[in-house]
């Protein structure tokens, strides 16, 4: 049986990664891997993270199970970040579960949204990769409307149109913000606006937040998240902490549930239970230990945002300075200085894509994705003079 089993196409990402390390240039850049870079570029472990982990290390003093909902303490001390200082819990309608990365938060929301009995969910295109492998692997149907205009701003009347013929028995998943792969999010007025449309469609809400403080700021870039609970009864959120904590590969995430009846959250949450029981168990522990470690003390909290400031301090440099070159032959990069988080889509074809590669040492994902922590003041001339001569 296992002989019939068909070859499956590479991940397009990891097999560019392949390519950009085996590739002998020293003035090649790698835009394709979705990781934070610094000046250096670097991805080094975040200080208050090795901070908490030797903490960690000198105070855990057992690595017992702990249950499908893995570590409470983080799970919770989350909560005002994402939801709000005042009353994270919404009076008693949100809590949520530990998660392997985001990845596992939207696969636990969707198969969570499913149980409950949704039947489509509706997505704005381009979307990260993985959403929709997630939907095809659940069975969800998937009805999808463009994110952008060939503009580069949001489509909000491909958003009004589908939503329009939206009902009850749907779902739509948003990006909480730094919209991957475009970088371009809705403004304040545009969540408003959504916010109301969802609600008077009783469409359920799946936010995705990925790049929380990656954007415009730790509260700023909850706006999206926050505006559309306080217009709706119930929602799922997804929450991964690999990014604005740079644990990747430790896989720290969260699910959140909110419902409208508090009396009704003990029983919605164990449905993710029994899911996260059936998949994976229970998710790692160091991750979520660690990021904890830091939320419970003010010290490594203040070095944590100080990273993250700096972090989003350096992209938009980078972003201000491609801003800053304007019209390059068909690419217009103004338009990035205005977009948020690690990527942007540049408007290239296949050939000129590979042509940036096999000629110019750059990698970037076929769609013409770059992830803007790929540049540094030492090569981002560069790479704009050869984007100039492929897009001449
Ligand atoms: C939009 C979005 N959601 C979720 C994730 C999942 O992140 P992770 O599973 O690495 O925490 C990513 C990662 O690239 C993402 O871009």
């Amino acid at each position: 049986m296992l002989n019939n089993l068909e070859q499956q196409p590479a991940d397009a990402l990891l097999a560019l990664i392949k390519l950009h390390n085996e590739d002998p240039r020293v003035d090649k850049i790698d835009l394709g891997v979705g990781v934070y870079r610094n000046g250096q570029g670097d991805t080094p472990v975040f200080a208050a993270i090795k901070a908490a982990e030797k903490k960690l290390l000198e105070t855990q003093d057992s690595k017992a199970y702990l249950g499908p909902e893995g570590d409470m303490g983080f799970v919770h001390a989350l909560m005002p970040y994402v939801f709000g200082k005042d009353d994270p819990t919404k009076g008693g309608r949100i809590d949520g579960m530990q998660t392997p990365g985001g990845t596992g938060g939207v696969r636990l929301a969707v198969a969570l949204a499913k149980r409950a009995g949704v039947k489509r969910i509706i997505m704005g295109v381009p979307s990260w990769p993985n959403h929709a492998q997630i939907l095809a692997d659940l069975g969800v149907e998937l009805k999808t409307f463009n994110h952008a205009t060939k503009d580069g701003v949001v489509d909000m009347d491909a958003l009004r149109a589908v939503l329009a013929e939206a009902g009850e028995g749907d779902a739509i998943l948003l990006h909480g913000c730094c919209h991957n792969p475009t970088g371009i999010d809705y403004s304040n007025e545009n969540w408003d606006e959504i916010a109301g449309l969802i609600a008077a469609r009783k469409v359920l809400p799946v936010l995705d937040l990925a790049y929380q403080g990656l954007g415009k700021g730790m509260e700023e870039d909850a706006y999206g998240v926050r505006c559309v609970l306080a217009a709706v009864p119930e929602a799922l959120i997804a929450y991964s902490c690999d990014k604005n904590f740079g644990m990747y590969r430790d896989r720290v995430g969260a699910v959140y549930v909110m419902v409208s009846d508090p009396a009704q959250l003990g029983a919605a949450l164990s449905n993710g239970h029994a899911l996260a029981r059936a998949a994976w168990s229970m998710p790692p522990d160091h991750g979520a230990a660690a990021v904890r470690l830091i939320l419970e003390d003010a010290g490594m909290t203040k070095l944590w945002l100080d990273e993250l400031d700096s972090m989003r301090t350096r992209m938009n440099q980078v972003r201000a300075r491609l801003a800053a070159a304007g019209k390059v032959g068909s690419v217009d990069f103004a338009a990035l200085g205005g977009q948020n988080g690690l990527f942007s889509v540049l408007p290239l074809n296949g050939e000129q894509i590979l042509r940036l590669r096999n000629d110019h040492g750059i990698y970037m994902a076929g769609s013409g994705r770059i992830n803007v922590a790929g540049l540094t003041m030492g090569n981002i001339d560069k790479f704009i003079a050869d984007v100039a001569t492929v897009a001449a």
